[in-house]
């Protein structure tokens, strides 16, 4: 079973994936090591919230701010010298949320080899108005059939994220009720 967030009020015009679909690239300098010399993860999750928050900012029309991020993976270790490209789009849309989804590639700058992936990320935003409260925002419309697997994927995630919180959140009520103090 899937979880679909109900439409907002009032038709916002729906906006297909390409339409915001953002790739920044970036050349990995000395700053950007870990103490074994590589590019610190770290690094790579800013590029990757800057980079889907870009998207979500295209996609609203409007301020966006991380809700979460998760299946943060690294693949390969990226070196001095690569440039990175990081890929973005849109997966999925709710209510007021967005799926991002994220992919990092590197090209080797010692290697005429192609880009390789070397990361992936799913990442939550929330679009927001003035006063930080979310907002409607208008649905993502899959056009390829990769840009529809990834959606009913995203849909997926959603519907993972949400019963695991409600069941964190019930734990811990029924934790409280029992006068369990941790
Ligand atoms: C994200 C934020 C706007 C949500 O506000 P809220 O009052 O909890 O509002 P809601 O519960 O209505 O959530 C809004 C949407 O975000 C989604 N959402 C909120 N928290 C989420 C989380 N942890 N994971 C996934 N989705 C989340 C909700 O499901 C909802 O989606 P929908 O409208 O599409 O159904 C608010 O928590 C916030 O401002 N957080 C700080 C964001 C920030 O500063 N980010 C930068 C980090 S330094």
């Amino acid at each position: 079973m899937t979880d679909q967030a109900p439409r907002p009020e009032g038709d916002i015009p729906g906006k297909p994936t390409a339409a915001s679909r953002t790739t920044l690239s970036h050349i990995m300098t000395g700053n950007d090591t870990n103490l074994l010399g590589t590019v610190h993860g770290g690094v790579i999750m800013k590029l990757v919230d800057d980079a889907a928050g870009a998207v979500a900012g295209r996609h609203s029309g409007g301020p966006a701010v991380t809700a979460s991020m998760d299946e943060m993976v690294f693949l390969e270790p990226v070196r001095v010298g690569d440039l990175v490209h990081v890929r973005a789009q849109v997966n999925w849309t709710g209510r007021s949320s967005m799926e991002v989804g994220v992919r990092v590639m590197a090209e080797r700058w010692n290697e005429s080899t192609p880009a390789q992936q070397v990361g992936s990320a799913y990442l939550v935003f929330a679009a927001v108005d003035a006063d930080g409260k979310p907002r409607p925002v208008p649905p993502v419309i899959p056009e390829t059939e990769r840009d529809k697997r990834r959606y009913q994927e995203a849909q997926i995630r959603r519907t993972h994220r949400l019963a695991r919180r409600r069941a964190i959140r019930e734990l811990r009520e029924k934790r409280a009720a029992e006068g369990i103090e941790d």
